[in-house]
Parts: C-alpha cells; structure tokens; sequence
C-alpha cells in the first residue's frame, strides 16, 4: 500500500530558537508558494534554520532531517575518491574522453547525480517541479556558494528551474543540452530498513511519479546526443521503449537512448 501523497508541507521554524527566525521563514514560504505556519508539531515540515532549510517528521524526531549538503562527507569522498569519470553514470551520459557536457536532469530531486556530473566538469540544468524538493535543492546550492571547495565550480555548474519537466522540456528557450538525464521516483516494492530514511520521507512527500513515461518522448525530441535514464534494476522501460544500450548495476541500470544526427 502507498503512503498518502502529501501536497500541503508548511514552512515553520524550530521551537526555542536562538534567533527569531520567522521572516526568513516566511520569505521562504513566499518564494516556493508554500504557507507559513507557527507552533506545528506534527507531520511533515520544512523547518528553516539559521544555517539551513531541512525537512522533518515532526512528530517522529527519530527518523532524522532531510537537507542538501553537498560539503557532507558522503558526497566529498565520493567526488575526491569516486571513479571519476569511470563512475557509472558518467559512461552513461558519454563523458568519455570529453571535459564536458551540457546535461539537463529533468527530474532533480535533491541533486546527488546532478553534483556527481556537476563535480566532474558538467555544465547542469535541473528541473524539480515539487516545491519542496526544490526549495531543499535551491538551499543547497546557495550554501555551497559560501563553501571554500565548492564556490568556485557548483554554482556556476549546477541551475534549477522550479517547473514540471513534460512542459519545460518541450519548450526549453536556452541551448539545447547534450543530455537529459531523467531518474523519476519508482515504486519501493519492499518497505524495510534498507529503504532509506530519505527515500521514505520522500516516498510520503511526492509519491511514485506515476507521470513518468510522458518524460522520454519530448527529452528524446531536445536531447542533442542521448538520453539516460535511471531505473531500478528489473524495472520495466520507461514508456516501454527498449534503450539501445542498458547498462547494469548492482541496484541501478542506466537505459541509453542514442540520438542519431541532430547537431
Ligand atoms: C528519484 S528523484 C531524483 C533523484 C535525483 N536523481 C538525485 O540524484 O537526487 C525524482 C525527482 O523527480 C521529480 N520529478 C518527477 N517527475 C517530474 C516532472 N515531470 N517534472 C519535474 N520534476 C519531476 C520528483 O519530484 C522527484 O523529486
């Protein structure tokens, strides 16, 4: 059984804060067209914070916060001591032997593949259309811009456009990319523990993307080069459109979409 899916996530701010946060609590509500509110202490909340935007399960402090940190240090040893330009997702999107490529995740949740492209020279546009997966992707990246390792290259590297992708993608004014990456959320067929805290929260928050197969047609119709997408491993193609290169991981498999002469 699916978690319901939630639509209504308030902006609050943490009980016995230091500071009194709760402009900048509103002016980040504003801005995603979410609603403010104060004293919440159950369900599923954006809390903002000095530091940072996370979002809760308020009445389950146990399950931990969700926030975009890409100075943590999952994501820095991954980018100093990952494969580089041998990690899979980088074969897939055709990196091979080229400093760069213009990709567009139309599907950006909270950004890991797009800084993994990002870090490894990649100019990334990214699409995230849940207001609340992009206010925590936006959070990130404007943190990053203050971090010493990170300014230099993440902000310039990675954009996000807050819209629904099946429109963005079929009127997309700005270059065309080399790539659009597409990773839509897939149903978890087992509910256990190795399903990630963050995977379940988001599993509450935004619910499988049952819209997923209107994806590939109009990125096939943009993309310059190829498009990838990311499935789960034993998932059936999005929209049932064999890929002519599938390339298998233990949990993942990346589906290669050739684009033939278009430049
Ligand atoms: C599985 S997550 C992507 C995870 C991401 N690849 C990462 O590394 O963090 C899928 C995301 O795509 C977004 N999404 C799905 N369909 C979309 C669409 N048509 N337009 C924009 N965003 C979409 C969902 O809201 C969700 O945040």
């Amino acid at each position: 059984m699916l978690e319901p899916v939630m639509h209504n996530i308030p902006v609050t701010v943490p009980p016995n804060a230091a500071v009194d946060l709760t402009i900048l609590a509103q002016q980040t509500a504003a801005k995603w067209g979410l609603t403010y509110r104060e004293n919440t202490d159950s369900g599923l909340a954006l809390v903002q914070h000095v530091s940072h935007l996370e979002l809760r399960q308020l009445d389950e402090p146990k399950v931990g916060a969700v926030k975009v940190d890409f100075a943590s240090d999952a994501l820095t040893f991954r980018r100093l001591h990952g494969g580089g330009k041998k990690e899979a997702i980088a074969r897939a999107i055709g990196l091979k032997g080229k400093d760069s490529l213009h990709v567009l995740d139309a599907t950006a949740g909270l950004g890991r593949d797009a800084f993994v492209l990002a870090s490894l020279g990649c100019v990334v546009d990214m699409i995230e259309r849940s207001p609340v997966v992009a206010a925590l992707l936006q959070d990130g990246i404007d943190r990053a811009a203050s971090d010493s390792e990170l300014r230099s290259w993440l902000p310039t590297n990675m954009q996000l456009f807050h819209g629904v992708a099946t429109d963005l993608l079929v009127n997309w004014p700005y270059e065309k990319p080399d790539v659009v990456y597409l990773d839509p959320m897939f149903p978890h067929r087992k509910k256990n523990a190795a399903v990630k805290k963050e995977m379940r929260i988001f599993q509450q928050l935004l619910g499988p993307d049952e819209d997923a197969d209107l994806l590939l047609e109009p990125a096939l119709k943009l993309a310059k080069n190829r498009v990838v997408v990311k499935r789960p491993s034993g998932a059936p193609f999005l929209a049932g459109k064999k890929p002519q290169i599938e390339m298998l991981g233990k949990a993942n498999r990346f589906d290669v979409y050739l684009i033939q002469n278009r430049n």
